[in-house]
């Protein structure tokens, strides 16, 4: 008497919720059945004893929409920092987890100036949509600075400013990166540009960070064996290393990308906040032709504005504006407008060696601590910018145990697997030293030297059992 009814069947009507299962009598409601192995409820044809047909669809439980989600958005990791960073803050623990700038150096006071005045004198065109591109005078800013830095000749028309640097990953892996495609990137990286791409379904190739930039010649075996079109790196002050590519390296990428033709996303939201050394070139500089080159407001300014940028080879300026423009017609518009003020009425450098100042006395104080308290056998980077170290912890420390007890004992960090394609990096911890005071740095890697002491004598001895 009864015969499934495909979902298709639009003569179906629809019940929209498992409470209208009430409503059928009980010789229809042994009709229905729940498919266990895949949660979800399905229709079913039947008739009722006088030999009418009665057609009823049923439930959707909320699984069925879960089974719904595309194999895209599945694919992309869960982001660890951001769980770390709802426990800590509501706890009110000591976080060396999140990649917070340091919220002392926000110019408050003279971005509210900024904010009042433009919206007092321009608020018409503040307020109204605005073109895709970004603010004209805004991205002859940019062009100007880093003209005259790096004697570049970047022409503000292929400049987008973008809603943070995040965005600029977001639209660039949507314009290349199609399932299956090569991709090289970092080993480890920024666990945000894994989230953004991993949506595309590239296949990652991550080649060997050494202290002074990437393997080279893995780079170009992966170029000969997987003709990869994108590559993702951060040569400034990389999350979560700190490490800082050397000329040499850069110099050498740069040969690469014009020899096998190959895309760099140059991820550069930390060279503004160098607080040691001479200033390296960008390889956007060396190769400009083959290089998106990403730049941020975040950390030299303030991270919740959401503005950044991107330079880009000029062929590419009109399709990475259509690809923006799918996703958020335009930055926004009113901080735009305010940042530039900000930028006009006062000198973005001593601004930014206030910053600089503070994260190297940061950066300072968290070496000092980690050689104080923590045991002999862990190495640390050695930062010249940026806002994060890295240790590397002996083989029979575990940083995804560790974290377990320190958050316990009210400290948090980043255990090194979310930075990983494949799940290496236990032994490994990303630390941000700019968001912390010189005290709760001390109290917090004290605290992570006895827990991390502890637990390697415990597993010393239990090997030598
Ligand atoms: C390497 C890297 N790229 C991009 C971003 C995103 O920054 P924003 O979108 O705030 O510019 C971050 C944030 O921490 C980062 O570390």
């Amino acid at each position: 008497m009864k015969q499934t009814c495909l979902q298709k069947n639009t003569t179906c009507p629809d019940l929209s919720g498992i409470e209208d299962q009430r409503k059928l009598n009980t010789h229809e409601q042994s009709r229905l059945h729940r498919d266990h192995q895949s949660e979800i409820y399905v229709k079913e044809q039947c008739f009722d004893p006088k030999g009418t047909q009665q057609v009823k669809s049923f439930v959707r439980t909320k699984e069925s929409l879960i089974a719904k989600l595309s194999e895209n958005y599945k694919n992309i990791p869960s982001s660890f920092i951001r769980e770390i960073l709802n426990v800590a803050d509501q706890q009110n623990i000591i976080s060396f987890a999140g990649g917070l700038p340091n919220p002392e150096c926000f110019p408050c006071q003279q971005l509210a100036e900024s904010a009042q005045r433009v919206l007092s004198e321009k608020g018409i065109e503040v307020l109204q949509y605005a073109g895709s591109q970004g603010l004209l005078p805004l991205r002859q800013w940019i062009a100007n600075r880093y003209n005259q830095k790096f004697d570049m000749k970047i022409d503000a028309n292929n400049i987008v400013i973008t809603n943070g640097s995040q965005q600029t990953l977001d639209v660039t892996t949507k314009m290349f990166i199609e399932k299956g495609d090569a991709v090289i990137v970092e080993k480890p990286t920024y666990l945000g540009a894994l989230q953004a791409m991993s949506g595309y379904l590239p296949e990652f190739h991550p080649v060997t960070l050494t202290e002074t930039g990437l393997d080279t010649n893995e780079i170009e075996n992966i170029c000969w064996q997987n003709k990869p079109k994108f590559m993702y790196s951060i040569p400034n002050f990389q999350n979560p290393t700190g490490i800082c590519y050397d000329r040499k390296h850069r110099e050498k990428i740069a040969n690469i990308l014009s020899d096998y033709q190959l895309i760099l996303l140059e991820d550069d939201p930390y060279s503004e906040i160098r607080f040691e050394g001479e200033q390296l070139p960008p390889i956007a500089s060396l190769a400009s032709e083959n290089v998106f080159w990403s730049g941020s407001f975040s950390k030299m300014v303030a991270p919740g504005l959401r503005m950044g940028w991107v330079v880009l080879p000029p062929e590419m300026t009109a399709h990475f504006i259509k690809a923006k423009q799918s996703t958020d017609l335009h930055s926004n518009n009113l901080s735009q407008y305010a940042l530039l003020d900000f930028l006009t009425h006062h000198n973005i450098d001593d601004h930014l060696n206030k910053t600089r100042k503070a994260y190297k006395a940061q950066c300072d104080a968290m070496k000092e601590m980690i050689v104080k308290y923590l045991p002999d056998s862990i190495k640390m980077t050695n930062p010249q910018g940026g806002m994060f170290l890295w240790l590397t912890l002996p083989k029979e420390l575990d940083s995804n145990e560790l974290i377990k007890d320190c958050l316990s004992q009210g400290v948090a960090f980043v255990p090194g697997n979310s930075f990983y394609t494949n799940g290496d990096g236990a032994h490994s911890i990303r630390m941000n030293f700019s968001n912390s005071n010189l005290e709760t740095i001390e109290r917090g890697i004290k605290t992570m030297g006895a827990i991390f002491s502890k637990k390697l004598r415990l597993n010393q001895m239990t090997v030598s059992i």
